[in-house]
């Protein structure tokens, strides 16, 4: 299993370093997440296509970006996230009306498109679409900030689209990614991995004041190598 930090945690004047350490601590994958002030239950806003832009820039063209879009009008907007630089659009499933023509816009762009779903949203709702998509992302808490628990009952559902994603790829179709979002630790990486993640988003887990980005990707990574 690969680890991508979200940088939420990060402060956000030093965001150009954090960055740094994070890619030479060996990261080739960073979660943007965005948050408009409506559509999260706690109405955060964190940032927008702005500043999306300038960490393409920081980073050049070798990370890949993509950015988790917890807004209302991501049908409306997500163009502006390919236009800043992002490599994949992942939009929720309770906040898109036309998943379909969704996917279909977005990956006539050459952008990727990946489907996340809330703790508490049925998998039924996003299994019809998975022919199409480049990622999965089960959300393992509510989302709207870092540093929440993790939700262990979404174990059922990562297990089915592990065995889905696994069908489809054995009858010749695409294999979309399988990523989990909110509460991943050090203590509960090998767990998730276990599962069938492919990629586990890690916000507070690499990003916060117990040590720095390499040490705590190490630590993580320490625990997945011995599994
Ligand atoms: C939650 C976000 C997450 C989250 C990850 O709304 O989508 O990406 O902040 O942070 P941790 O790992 O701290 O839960
Ligand atoms: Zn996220």
């Amino acid at each position: 299993m690969d680890v991508t930090p979200s940088i939420l945690t990060a402060d956000f004047c030093k965001l150009g370093e954090t960055l740094d350490e994070a890619i030479e601590a060996g990261i080739n994958w960073i979660h943007m997440d965005v948050m408009d002030g409506n559509w999260v239950i706690n109405k955060t806003i964190t940032f927008g296509p702005a500043i999306i832009r300038s960490v393409r820039e920081r980073l050049g063209d070798e990370v890949f970006i993509d950015c988790h879009l917890m807004i209302n009008n991501a049908e409306e907007t997500w163009i502006q996230y390919v236009d800043a630089g992002v490599d994949m659009i992942i939009a929720h499933i309770e906040a898109v009306q036309d998943f379909p023509n969704l996917i279909s816009e977005v990956q006539s762009t050459g952008t990727q498109i990946g489907c996340v779903l809330n703790p508490d949203t049925e998998i039924e709702e996003v299994m019809p679409l998975l022919p199409d998509l480049d990622l999965v992302l089960v959300m393992s808490v509510v989302p709207g900030k870092g540093g929440q628990s993790f939700i262990p009952e979404v174990e059922h559902k990562v297990k089915a689209f592990r065995e889905a994603i696994d069908e489809q790829e054995n009858s010749g179709g695409k294999t979309p990614i399988l990523m989990i979002d909110g509460g991943i630790k050090h203590h509960n990486a090998a767990m998730v991995s276990e599962w069938g993640i492919d990629i586990a988003v890690v916000g507070s887990g690499l990003i916060n004041d117990e040590g720095t980005i390499s040490q705590n990707l190490l630590r993580i990574n320490k625990v997945l190598e011995s599994q």
